[in-house]
């Protein structure tokens, strides 16, 4: 059964499945007047729709997935292959679990919005799926992930350079490069290069939606050196936890507009955090060169690679490396012994010229360019890349980005 309203006939066909009238009547009305869209109503629950979509041909799918539980996320499936060529699909449900993040990232669903719905967004959300599909040659931003495998090992003082190396190497279409902390305690990206954070979790915590581009600049600080960093204000004595909706929405966003993006992530596992390592096209684990610390890290490495995506390969970057330990210490030969393939490499001990850095509140590059630490890490987040011809990838958003191994 499908009712249709409008329009006119180069208008783009968006079809909805929702079993639920009053949704089913507040869309109808909101693109009712509408001469860009014409919209077509299947009435029923998604398990019951393939039949009907089958002989539609929807520009954008909407689907309403209800509560998401197993039978919505199976009919998804049987949907998306009844449309045989992809077509972009806007998910609504009642809330957003993670087997259903799972499932939409495996189907490249475009868009997700929490019910109840508001109209605006909807109508915002397809002009932008339109927008995106007709981009689809952009570069997407490559995002590069940095885990600690403890506290205080240099996650932070490597995410900041690697994000200067990568800015400085830019490819000049001034896209440029963006940290994101998802520390949002108390990261100190922000105080490292000694600005203002501006992201205001709170402001959008329950409507991730309105999380736009100008919002996003607004939330944005900037450093002199030109790169752009999310931070949020330090909350130290809150500890809690964020919707994974405001970190999705926020990465989707980031990898929009810029080249690169290098993410500094918490030691505390959130139900966001497989999402995120989902999402990345590289995955960097930061251990320091001892003995419980290499071990941390080889068991994250194959945390990751046994619970989170079997085809993702994260590297270990060992910080505050030395050729030559003390006897007894750890030497490359044990490191390469526990952790081998995922062994990308070490980064110098250079606590003067850290110190500095941070006491200047600039990128290690303004204190001393090519110092060992930016040369160290450049070999790493640049091995292999020499010839390397970018793929191009589809602008489906941070959702659809299938994780990549690390170089
Ligand atoms: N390569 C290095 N050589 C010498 N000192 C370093 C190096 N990298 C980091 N440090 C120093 O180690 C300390 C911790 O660094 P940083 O804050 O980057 O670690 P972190 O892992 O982000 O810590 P946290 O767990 O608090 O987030 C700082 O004092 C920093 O200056
Ligand atoms: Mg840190």
């Amino acid at each position: 059964m499908t009712e249709t309203s409008a329009n006119t006939e180069t208008a783009y066909r968006l079809v909805l499945i929702s079993p639920d009238a009053d949704l089913a009547n507040t869309v109808t009305n909101a693109f009712q007047a509408s001469k860009a869209f014409e919209l077509q109503v299947i009435a029923k629950p998604a398990a019951e729709a393939e039949d009907v979509l089958r002989s539609l041909e929807p520009r954008i799918l909407i689907i309403d997935l209800g509560s998401g539980g197993p039978d919505d996320l199976e009919a998804l499936g049987a949907c998306a292959d009844a449309l045989g060529a992809p077509v972009p699909t806007i998910v609504i449900a009642e809330r957003c679990e993670s087997a259903l993040v799972r499932r939409m990232m495996q189907l490249r669903i475009s868009d997700f919005i929490v019910k109840p719905i508001a109209v605006a967004d909807l109508i915002r959300t397809c002009v932008q799926v339109l927008g995106s599909a007709g981009e689809a040659e952009k570069v997407e931003a490559e995002i590069r992930t940095f885990l600690p495998a403890a506290g205080g090992v240099g996650t932070t003082t490597l995410v900041l350079e690697a994000a200067s190396l990568l800015n400085n190497k830019g490819l000049g279409d001034g896209k440029g490069t963006c940290v994101v902390d998802l520390n949002f305690q108390h990261g100190s990206c922000a105080d490292y290069l000694d600005i203002d954070p501006q992201f205001d979790v709170d402001e959008i915590e329950n409507n991730p939606e309105r999380l736009d581009r100008q919002l996003l600049e607004v939330m944005l600080s900037t450093h002199d050196s030109g790169l752009n960093v999310i931070a949020a204000p330090h909350q130290p004595s809150e500890l809690r936890s964020f919707k994974p909706e405001v970190v999705i929405r926020l990465l989707d966003l980031v990898s929009s507009y810029f080249e690169n993006v290098v993410i500094d992530m918490p030691r505390i596992w959130f139900p966001w955090t497989e999402t995120v390592l989902r999402g990345s096209d590289k995955l960097y684990v930061v251990a320091d060169m001892t003995v419980p610390c290499i071990r941390n890290a080889e068991r994250l490495v194959r945390a990751i690679e046994r619970q989170v995506a079997p085809e993702a390969k994260p590297g270990v970057i060992v910080n505050r490396f030395e050729q030559k330990m003390f006897d007894g210490g750890l030497k490359r030969a044990d490191l390469d012994g526990v952790l081998k393939d995922s062994f990308l490499g070490g980064v110098s001990n250079n606590y003067p010229l850290v110190r500095e850095a941070v006491d200047r509140g600039v990128p290690l590059q303004s204190v001393k360019p090519n110092s060992n630490i930016s040369t160290d890490l450049a070999d790493i987040l640049f091995a292999g890349q020499a010839d390397e011809v970018r793929e191009k990838k589809s602008l489906l958003g941070f959702l659809s980005k299938k994780p990549k191994r690390a170089a």
